[in-house]
C-alpha cells in the first residue's frame, strides 16, 4: 500500500518533468508561422484559397516536405468540437506538435476547449472574436494577427474565415475533444475514420522519421 502511495505521490513530479522536456522536440515556432502567414496575406488578401496555397508552399520550403503534408482536397475533414464546426486539414502532426489549416467560410461558435498545450492561431482571412470569463470587450484578431491561448486556459470563440493554428504539447490529449462530439451529436462515422486516419498517419509516419 505505502509503495502505491509514494508512486502517487511521484506521478504529479513525473508529469511535471516529461512536460518541461517537451519543447525540445518542438521544430516549429510561433513567430516564423506568423510571419509566413502574413506574406501570404499580403500576397492574397483577397482569396483564401489562393493564400493557403502559397502558405503551404512556403511552409514546405520552410520545414521540408520530411515534417509538412501536401493540400490535398479529400485530406480535409470536418471538425465538431465544443459547440463549434469547422474543417481542418493536418499539415503536421506529431506526439509534441500540431500544424493545421482550420476554419470555415461561413461562421461557427464554440468553447476552445481545455488542453494540455499551447495554442498559437493566426488568422489568415477573416475574422475570430474571443473572450476569457472575466471580459467584458471581445478581443477581435484579424488577418495576421495571432492569437495564443495558454494551456490550460479556455476561451469563447466565434471563427468566420480561415487560421493556421500551431498547437504544442501533448497532443494525444487533445484527440478526445476532436473526436467525441461523433458519438454525443454528429454520428458522422466516415468523418471519424478520416479524423483518426490523417492524424495517425501524421503521428506515426513522424515517428518513422525521428519526431516526437
Ligand atoms: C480564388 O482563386 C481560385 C483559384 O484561382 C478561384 O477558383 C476562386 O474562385 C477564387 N475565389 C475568389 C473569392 O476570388
Amino acid at each position: 500500500m505505502r509503495v502505491i502511495a509514494y508512486l502517487l505521490a511521484l506521478l504529479p513530479i513525473l508529469y511535471y518533468s516529461i512536460d518541461t522536456i517537451l519543447p525540445r522536440f518542438f521544430i516549429f515556432d510561433p513567430v516564423r508561422l506568423q510571419q509566413l502567414s502574413q506574406a501570404s496575406i499580403e500576397k492574397f488578401p483577397d482569396n483564401a484559397t489562393l493564400l493557403m496555397e502559397d502558405l503551404q508552399a512556403s511552409l514546405l520550403a520552410e520545414y521540408g516536405d520530411k515534417h509538412i503534408n501536401g493540400l490535398r482536397k479529400d485530406a480535409w475533414f470536418f471538425n465538431n468540437a465544443g459547440g463549434a464546426m469547422g474543417s481542418m486539414i493536418i499539415l503536421h502532426a506529431s506526439v509534441t506538435e500540431y500544424l493545421i489549416l482550420f476554419g470555415t467560410p461561413l461562421g461557427t461558435e464554440g468553447h476552445s476547449g481545455v488542453h494540455l498545450a499551447h495554442d498559437y492561431f493566426t488568422i489568415l482571412h477573416g475574422e475570430q472574436s474571443v473572450f476569457y470569463p472575466g471580459d467584458i470587450e471581445p478581443t477581435v484578431y484579424k488577418p495576421g494577427s495571432q492569437n495564443h491561448l495558454p494551456k490550460g486556459r479556455a476561451v469563447q470563440y466565434i471563427l468566420n474565415g480561415w487560421a493556421l493554428e500551431l498547437a504544442q504539447g501533448w497532443i494525444p490529449s487533445m484527440l478526445p475533444f476532436g473526436f467525441l462530439d461523433t458519438f454525443t451529436s454528429t454520428l458522422d462515422f466516415h468523418n471519424l475514420w478520416n479524423t483518426v486516419y490523417w492524424t495517425a498517419r501524421g503521428i506515426v509516419g513522424q515517428l518513422l522519421v525521428g519526431k516526437f
